[in-house]
């Protein structure tokens, strides 16, 4: 399936974000002051600053470019403007730069670029704010009070697969990022399937299989998936079954007090097992299910009855939207409702009672059209801003699908599908074994090498998934997530152990280093490493304003890399003279590399 980038085109980089530590934020607005005193006459000139890559080519000259000339050049071509071309107005645009202690210097280059080289002063004070003020204030703040990640959200009685274990780490992540975006509330919804005609079918093959309803305990039905398979054999096969069925779902509905305790039964053994993963995985959702909007739906069908959106076909009651030649069922043909009836009235709820600025779903790729069928309804409707750049906004997150090795759906080796609570277990015992080959290890209490091969083994399976960009197809492959070489999380774990083992061997207290000492940037790896810590917070911005985990992950990869090839390598940190000002960059580098461990959902290790 053409799962390119092109499926879905990430929002525009929101301009409301105040994000006052970023170094690329600040330069612009030098560049602005600059662009005013250039061109006084052009009105709304954005400075365009961005950081030199290897690709712009840049980077031997300077850190940022600043890339106004050309466009300038074009927009006052036959003007008399004095300028001769895009150089020259590159060098207006140097000659008017403020005074800055951010600028080290500044140059020309190509067709009208001005490069810039940063301060390696300003550099080392910021890194040193940092430690000094927390990482905290190097975090974004988004213009919204409430936001709601709707993730995880499997399905009462029926698997809850490779997909849902891709939404539910994913989904967790974006709230972390939300909630260090100064989010004041990030709910974690988790909208599972606890309504729908499969449950008549439970039911009724339960009454069946357990006449008397006492005998009905939890232990009785503790193989949900084979009851289900059970079940639905009987309602294929047996017509007469199937009208009992649909009967019961009706019972159900109604509030019949023998089904609803049936249906609250099974909801609780899913749950159960729902919530061993999500405890291995560290997450906590609030669980508000299908059934719960239940009573709201007529409502809102009704409104959007009355606003003229709904129409009849085929004795069923749909809304047509842009760009989409089929329509969005509403009411199924048997006046039933069906997932849109429940995400219509869910959305509903989630914008008028919970007030909820940024909802973000978190859905394999498949179910990419239905949210883009219910976000244009509401448009529609006049319930969401027609652009979606503007608050209140709804964003599907989709993700590719998880593979095996053989290219095909994840499945087990028996084919049938995965428990997820195994497949957690076995990146766990893998650890484990690993673990216990080191000979450092030999001294570790039991307690230690448990905790920390969770760490890692779940680590290592967030990390697997967080890094490549969602919407692509995952691999899953436990020897290459478990590697310790490349770019994974155990990889990254041991990178963020040794630091705390360099800050160890050095016997100092860092908490007294950080009161007294410097940092200072003089070899060009320490420059580096400090310049990429600064980059820290805008490229935070970048991936929490397009919802993107695999952003930070690159960033977090190359920070490791920078400090393990270039800073660890090239400059001695123990018994050095300039010793106070490495273990900084060191503590440092260990903070940044925590904070992205914490937003990835990752447990940090400090010994290895
Ligand atoms: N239960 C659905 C599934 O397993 C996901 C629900 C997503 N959330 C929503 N509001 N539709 O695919």
């Amino acid at each position: 399936s053409p799962l390119t980038s092109k499926t879905q085109s990430p929002p525009t980089l929101s301009i409301d974000i105040d994000n006052p530590a970023s170094v690329k934020r600040q330069l612009a607005q030098i560049f602005y002051v600059s662009l005013k005193a250039t061109v006084p006459d052009e009105e709304d000139v954005v400075p365009l600053v961005d950081v030199c890559t290897a690709k712009t080519g840049g980077v031997k000259f300077g850190d940022y470019q600043c890339n106004n000339a050309m466009g300038i050049w074009s927009k006052l071509k036959g003007k008399e403007s004095g300028f001769r071309g895009p150089p020259s107005i590159g060098q207006a645009i140097i000659n008017n730069l403020p005074p800055s202690e951010m600028i080290d210097s500044c140059s020309l280059a190509g067709p009208g670029f001005v490069n810039v080289v940063l301060s390696k002063n300003w550099i080392a004070q910021g890194v040193q704010r940092m430690l000094s003020d927390g990482i905290d204030t190097w975090a974004p703040r988004l213009p919204i009070k409430r936001a709601m990640v709707d993730f995880s959200s499997p399905n009462i009685a029926k698997e809850m697969h490779v997909g849902h274990l891709r939404s539910t780490i994913i989904g967790d992540t974006l709230a972390r990022m939300l909630e260090f975006s100064r989010v004041e509330l990030v709910t974690r919804r988790n909208h599972v399937g606890d309504w729908g005609t499969q449950f008549g079918m439970l039911i009724e093959y339960l009454f069946e299989k357990f006449p008397n309803q006492e005998d009905v305990s939890e232990t009785a039905i503790g193989d949900l998936q084979a009851l289900y398979k059970a079940s639905k054999l009987r309602f294929d096969d047996d017509p007469e079954f199937k009208l009992r069925a649909q009967q019961a779902v009706i019972l159900l509905q109604s509030g019949n007090p023998r089904y609803r305790k049936a249906w609250q039964q099974i909801c609780a053994i899913s749950r159960a097992e729902f919530d061993k993963v999500y405890q291995r995985l560290g997450v906590q959702l609030e669980e508000m299910g299908e059934s719960f909007y239940n009573p709201y739906i007529p409502g809102v069908i009704e409104q959007l009855d009355k606003l003229g959106l709904v129409e009849e076909s085929d004795g069923a009651r749909v809304i047509y939207v842009e760009g989409v030649n089929i329509p969005l069922i509403a009411v199924k043909r048997d006046g039933g409702y069906n997932y849109f009836s429940t995400d219509l009235a869910s959305l509903w709820y989630r914008l008028n009672k919970e007030k909820l600025e940024w909802i973000v779903y978190v859905t394999d790729i498949g179910q990419q059209q239905h949210f883009d069928m219910l976000f244009k309804a509401f448009r529609r409707a006049g319930w969401l801003p027609h652009n979606e750049n503007v608050y209140p906004k709804c964003t599907h997150i989709g993700f590719g699908l998880v593979l095996g090795d053989d290219g095909k759906r994840f499945r087990s080796r028996s084919s049938e599908v995965v428990r997820l609570v195994d497949l957690l277990d076995e990146a766990k015992r893998r650890c484990k074994t690993a673990l216990l080959e080191r000979d450092t290890t030999s001294d570790w209490s039991e307690e230690e090498i448990e905790k920390i091969s969770e760490a890692i083994g779940y680590g290592a399976v967030k990390y697997a998934d967080l890094k490549i960009n969602r919407l692509t197809n995952y691999t899953f492959n436990f020897d290459q997530m478990l590697s310790d070489k490349g770019n994974t999380a155990v990889y990254l774990l041991y990178a963020h152990a040794r630091i705390c083992s360099i800050i160890r061997k050095s016997g100092k207290d860092i908490e007294e280093v950080k009161k007294n000492g410097y940092i200072v940037l003089d070899h060009e790896d320490e420059r580096l490493l400090g310049f990429h810590l600064l980059q820290f917070p805008e490229v935070f911005e970048e991936a929490c304003s397009n919802l993107l985990p695999s952003v930070l992950c690159d960033y977090l990869y190359t920070l490791a890399e920078i400090f393990t090839k270039k800073f660890y390598s090239n400059c001695q940190v123990v018994g050095s003279p300039e010793e106070t000002s490495r273990l900084l960059l060191c503590e440092a580098t260990a903070i940044v590399m925590r904070k992205c461990f914490y937003l990835l959902g990752i447990e940090p290790v400090y010994k290895l």
